[in-house]
């Protein structure tokens, strides 16, 4: 079982709102759709869809998707934003409920994407390598994954040692008038082993002022791309690119980000 026992998304459907409202650059979803050049109603499983950002615009585009989340708030919003989509389109996605790490992934796909940092997600290095063997099984041969997450060599960055900085996320003010705040504070770290615990609290007030509190503990471990390029030939990939950004800049130690393309053998 995981040490991380909630899910920071799930405590309330204006969180999803939120989500929306803050995420919705989709510089991945066009650097993603140039690998995708020539493809034609590919079969792809997309393990974190979150509330659809990637996955409605490749149903678009003719593809079909099975998207897979732990947060009921962040499906019930895609479901929404589905069912305004044509039939045709509505008929290319389905979306299930399960925590990826538990579950078995199920099996016959031509791309799994693990794309906007999903690893951040999760809790240890375990967590994670698991998602890449998961993802191995879920490819039929010759077919890709896409691996697209922040970058963090070495030793845990100073900026996730300081046990003064509250950082603040997925916070703002909602259609309906609710009001979210959600902050984050480390208190534990391991700088040798990249993992850094986090407290993180939600206030949520209504309109009519009546405010709701949650307070959770959060562990994450910022994956190498060490790691993701040992994971994936261990399982069974053959990588293609690595690139460093979503501008298509090669990746090199000093990039933003390490976003890999690769090819099940
Ligand atoms: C940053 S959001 C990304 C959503 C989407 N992929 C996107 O690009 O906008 C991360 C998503 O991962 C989901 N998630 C976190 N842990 C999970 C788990 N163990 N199993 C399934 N989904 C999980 C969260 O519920 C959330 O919707």
């Amino acid at each position: 079982m995981s040490i991380n026992q909630h899910n920071l998304y799930d405590f309330d459907i204006h969180i999803a709102e939120i989500y929306d409202m803050q995420e919705n650059n989709t510089k991945d979803v066009e650097f993603l759709r140039n690998f995708l050049h020539g493809k034609t109603r590919l079969n792809i499983l997309e393990p974190f869809c979150g509330t659809g950002r990637m996955l409605i615009p490749l149903a678009l585009e003719g593809h079909s998707i099975l998207g897979i989340d732990q947060s009921q708030a962040m499906l019930q919003l895609a479901q929404k934003k589905i069912k305004d989509l044509s039939d045709d389109v509505q008929k290319r996605i389905r979306l299930q409920w399960a925590d990826v790490t538990v579950e078995n992934w199920p099996s016959g796909y031509d791309l799994v994407i693990l794309g906007f940092n999903c690893f951040y997600e999760l809790a240890t290095a375990e967590e994670q390598e698991l998602c890449i063997y998961q993802a191995s099984r879920a490819c039929k041969p010759g077919a890709y994954i896409y691996v697209d997450n922040d970058h963090m060599e070495g030793e845990l960055d100073a900026a996730w040692q300081d046990m003064n900085h509250k950082y603040v996320y997925l916070s703002g003010i909602c259609k309906d008038g609710y009001q979210i705040k959600n902050t984050r504070k480390t208190i534990w770290f391991d700088v040798k082993q990249r993992l850094a615990r986090f407290e993180r609290r939600y206030q949520i007030t209504s309109p009519e002022g009546i405010v709701t509190e949650y307070q959770f503990t959060q562990q994450k471990h910022p994956v190498s791309k060490v790691e993701v390029q040992t994971w994936l030939e261990k399982h069974g990939f053959e990588i293609l690119t690595v690139y460093g950004d979503h501008s298509g800049n090669p990746y090199h130690h000093n990039s933003p980000k390490a976003i890999f393309w690769a090819r099940k053998r």
